[in-house]
């Protein structure tokens, strides 16, 4: 092996041993991880809605929690991330809740959060 093709190795080698910890996720504590961190659904007008006409089918392990899982301790995921499906299910072809009518009033509070920019809280 000449000098060059030494450096080289002793080179990739470190760049291999400094990337290590970024691949590396099992030394991340989920407790303390701020990046993993969810955020709660909590919005005083909308949430109620969720809880009373989706939670029965929607929830964790409910009948129909595959088609879209309700979770309220996990905004990000489950409202924000399937805003425009719920909104389309809700409002527009007004299939869920299914089974069941949302009266006009709310649906113009389920209105008024989703314009609202549909916030956590
Ligand atoms: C009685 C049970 C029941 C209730 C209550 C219910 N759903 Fe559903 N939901 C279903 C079923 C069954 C499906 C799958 C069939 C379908 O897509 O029409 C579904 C599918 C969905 C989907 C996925 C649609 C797609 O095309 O991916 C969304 C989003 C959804 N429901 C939202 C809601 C919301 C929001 C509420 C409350 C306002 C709600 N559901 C209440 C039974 C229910």
């Amino acid at each position: 092996m000449n000098r060059l093709s030494r450096q080289m190795l002793v080179c990739l080698s470190l760049v291999g041993v400094s990337l290590l910890p970024a691949c590396s996720t099992s030394s991340v504590d989920p407790a303390t991880d701020t990046s993993t961190t969810k955020v709660a659904f909590e919005h005083a007008t909308a949430k109620p809605i969720f809880d009373t006409y989706c939670a029965s089918c929607h929830a964790s392990g409910k009948s129909n929690y595959r088609d879209w899982l309700y979770d309220p301790t996990d905004y990000t995921t489950t409202i924000k991330g399937k805003i425009s499906t719920i909104y389309n299910e809700v409002y527009v072809k007004k299939s869920m809740p299914e089974g069941t009518k949302l009266s006009t009033t709310e649906l113009a509070v389920f209105k008024a959060w989703y314009d609202a920019g549909y916030p956590a809280k």
